[in-house]
């Protein structure tokens, strides 16, 4: 039996554990797969705990995901672009960091959602460590263009620079947000755990597919997409099984079958 985990703090909703014993039945594999709380201070020690024990590799979400970059041994160009890990397998005395939130993204979006991104036009609202884990993997799309809005400006146009060798990219202020329609917007911002939406332009959701990185509720910027004729409105809960799936991959080279576990998880 091969062992497996997430490491967060809260961690109690984690919803890892059902989706990668679903995964392990599907492909017919052995795995134990475990919801681990480390204390805030301790991720390190409570990881080498687990690898001791011969794990064969685990998760890391919030707020570890930095801690763990630090932890792995080796990179994928995607960790180290995002500057964070979600994903850790153990090979030997390597820790291999990945990070598969934003080839999550991309997958739910284009496979799921059937969205093609290459030459279209994507706006994502949020310049902190989610945005930074997508951006790669969308710019690999090829959109003809990526603008990062922010609060906080300054934030949107370093992480516009930092990528800017992989595609088209620019970065401003929220306030500087086009009343013109854009193909597709993505909310990565931590607004709504405040049971806000940012003040934007609303003619840029006009026929915009509206993705929100959270999942399980219905947010304001859902809301917002749906008060200004989105095209289509969708939230994480793809996301969230096509990170898995790739991690899952990643660990024992296994493609799952997304489809029936986001169908199962909506039930
Ligand atoms: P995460 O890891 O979820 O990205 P983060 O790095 O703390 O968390 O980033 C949170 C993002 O949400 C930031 O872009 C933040 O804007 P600032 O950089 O200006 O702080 C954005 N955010 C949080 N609350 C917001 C609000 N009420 N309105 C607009 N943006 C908000």
């Amino acid at each position: 039996m091969n062992r497996y985990g997430v490491f967060g703090n809260p961690i109690e909703h984690s919803l890892s554990p059902i989706i990668h014993t679903q995964f392990a039945q599907q492909t017919g594999c052995e795995i134990e797969y475990e919801k681990i709380l480390a204390p805030l201070d301790d991720f390190a020690k409570i990881a080498q705990e687990f690898i001791d024990k011969g794990a064969k590799g685990f998760n890391i979400t919030v707020p570890f995901k930095i801690e763990a970059f630090n932890l792995a041994t080796q990179h994928s160009l995607n960790a180290q672009t995002a500057g964070a890990v979600n994903t850790i397998k153990i090979n030997g005395n390597e820790l291999m960091g990945e990070n598969t939130d934003g080839i999550g993204l991309v997958n739910d979006l284009t496979k799921n959602l059937n969205i093609d991104l290459n030459n279209k036009t994507l706006l994502i609202l949020g310049a902190g460590g989610a945005t930074r884990g997508i951006l790669l993997p969308l710019l690999k799309q090829q959109p003809r263009r990526l603008m990062i809005a922010n609060r906080t400006a300054s934030k949107a146009v370093d992480l516009a620079k930092d990528f800017s060798a992989y595609g088209k990219t620019c970065g401003f202020g929220l306030d500087k947000v086009k009343n013109d329609p854009v193909d597709v917007i993505i909310n990565a911002t931590s607004a709504s755990l405040d049971g806000k939406m940012p003040d934007i332009a609303s003619g840029v959701a006009n026929g915009a597919i509206c993705y929100d990185l959270m999942y399980g509720v219905q947010t304001p910027f859902m809301d917002w997409a749906k008060a200004n004729n989105a095209k289509m409105i969708a939230d994480g809960l793809g996301m969230l099984v096509e990170q898995a799936a790739a991690a899952f991959e990643f660990w024992t080279s296994k493609q799952p079958d997304t489809q029936a576990v986001i169908q199962n998880l909506r039930r």
